[in-house]
């Protein structure tokens, strides 16, 4: 092997393919091993990425020796197990999808367990690596809107799958600035669930920043009035400040101040994908740089744990109903508690997963296949044969 680095993935799902075209871009990464339970997916991550391995449990892929870059695409409860397994194997980076954990004790037990082993950790919030956040960070921190005063995002299909995404950006784009307190209503009337993690049907979250800035985040609640992009899909976020306004989705910039003469778009960025093979590849490429002596990755664990934290306080906000301030001293998952303790008793009962139709077991593989060949995305087609409205994230 010429690379210098192997990489492997467990879970050759939808995001599994972002990381392999990720991977793909590096010339200094060779992947190698596709770890899966599911045959037809390991098979068709061989065939699609020429990767020479592939295992049908994370056991048997950390027998083979020390790991160089594992990435972690499986639903979320398996974030922290099996980050904490490829750092007891000696890993030399893990890049672990967002959610990072579904609580602060998994997500401190990830990083303790990173830190023992000297393994650097990533969590996957690749659209920090989108033209239209990476302008709106340059233009707010040139003080385009002066002071920023409040910043905010509407999203939807929950909180811990999108609103993870909003308030990531949210906190890139105003400089990261720590959050204080957190105060938030949650509604959940179903028994909800997104890959296989109980979320709500809708909330809503207020938080104070470092700097007196305030964060809004509104998630899945009916409203006649969103905050659509003006040039096509992307999660819309808005930033309000002492001489101005932006707004900026992955894929636009655009700024209301004293001198723009009204809304002034900026048209010049490129129209990318938010997932897949070039933000992907440029969250490798920040990799391999801070593996290598490099500045601290944008994603890096200490910066996702901040939008975790945030998440966790929200729900522990709608528990106790209360104000609660940061540091969260909850090390559980407050939403799970809140049900057990029959404090969001369902009116609809009947459990089900809004990503259920992930489930590749016993689908027609052939139908797949002719799908793929269309040119489709896993996504699309998982959610095509299942006959439901796919929307990826
Ligand atoms: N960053 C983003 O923009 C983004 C977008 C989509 C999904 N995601 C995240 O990626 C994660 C995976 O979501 P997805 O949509 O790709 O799901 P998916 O169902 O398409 O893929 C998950 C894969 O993991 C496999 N798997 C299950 N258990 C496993 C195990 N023990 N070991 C190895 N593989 C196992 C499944 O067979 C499946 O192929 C989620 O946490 C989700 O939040 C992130």
């Amino acid at each position: 092997m010429s690379a210098r680095y192997s990489a492997a993935i467990i879970g050759g799902g939808d995001i599994g393919h972002a990381h392999a075209e990720g991977y793909a871009a590096h010339p200094d990464v060779e992947l190698r091993a596709i770890i899966d339970p599911v045959e037809a997916a390991r098979r068709q991550f061989q065939r699609e990425y020429g990767i020479p391995e592939a295992y049908a449990s994370v056991e048997e892929f950390l027998a083979t020796g020390r790991p160089d870059l594992v990435s972690v695409c499986t639903w979320h409860p398996l974030h922290a197990p099996l980050t904490i397994a490829a750092a007891g194997a000696g890993a030399r980076a893990v890049i672990c999808e967002k959610p990072m954990a579904t609580s602060m004790g998994e997500v401190d037990a990830m990083i303790a367990a990173c830190e023992g082993s000297g393994t650097t950790l990533l969590v996957s919030h690749q659209r920090r690596f989108t033209p239209g956040w990476e302008r709106a960070r340059e233009l707010v921190a040139a003080g385009v809107i002066g002071e920023v005063l409040t910043v905010e995002a509407r999203g939807v299909q929950g909180l811990l799958n999108v609103g993870t995404h909003l308030i990531d950006g949210l906190l890139f784009i105003s400089g990261e600035p720590a959050a204080r307190w957190v105060l938030a209503a949650v509604e959940r009337e179903t028994e909800r669930f997104e890959r296989d993690t109980p979320i709500e049907d809708r909330c809503m979250l207020l938080a104070e920043l470092d700097g007196g800035a305030q964060l809004l985040v509104q998630q899945d609640l009916p409203s006649a009035r969103g905050m659509a992009s003006p040039v096509g899909a992307g999660m819309a976020l808005r930033f309000t400040g002492s001489d101005g306004m932006l707004e900026a989705s992955e894929f636009f910039v655009r700024v209301f101040s004293a001198d723009s003469g009204g809304w002034r778009l900026d048209l010049s960025l490129e129209q990318v994908d938010t997932i897949g093979g070039r933000a992907n590849g440029r969250q490798v490429e920040e990799l391999v740089a801070w593996l290598e002596g490099g500045p601290e990755h944008r994603c890096s664990a200490r910066r996702a744990r901040q939008t975790t934290e945030i998440m966790m306080a929200a729900y522990e906000s709608a528990r106790r109903h209360r104000v609660v301030p940061l540091p969260l001293q909850e090390t559980g998952y407050p939403l799970a508690a809140m049900i057990a303790e029959g404090g969001l008793p369902p009116t609809v009962p009947g459990a089900y997963d809004i990503r259920a139709f992930l489930h590749r077991d016993g689908i027609d593989e052939e139908r797949y296949a002719q799908l793929r060949a269309t040119g489709m995305g896993h996504h699309e087609i998982m959610a095509a044969l299942a006959g439901v409205p796919g929307r990826r994230g």
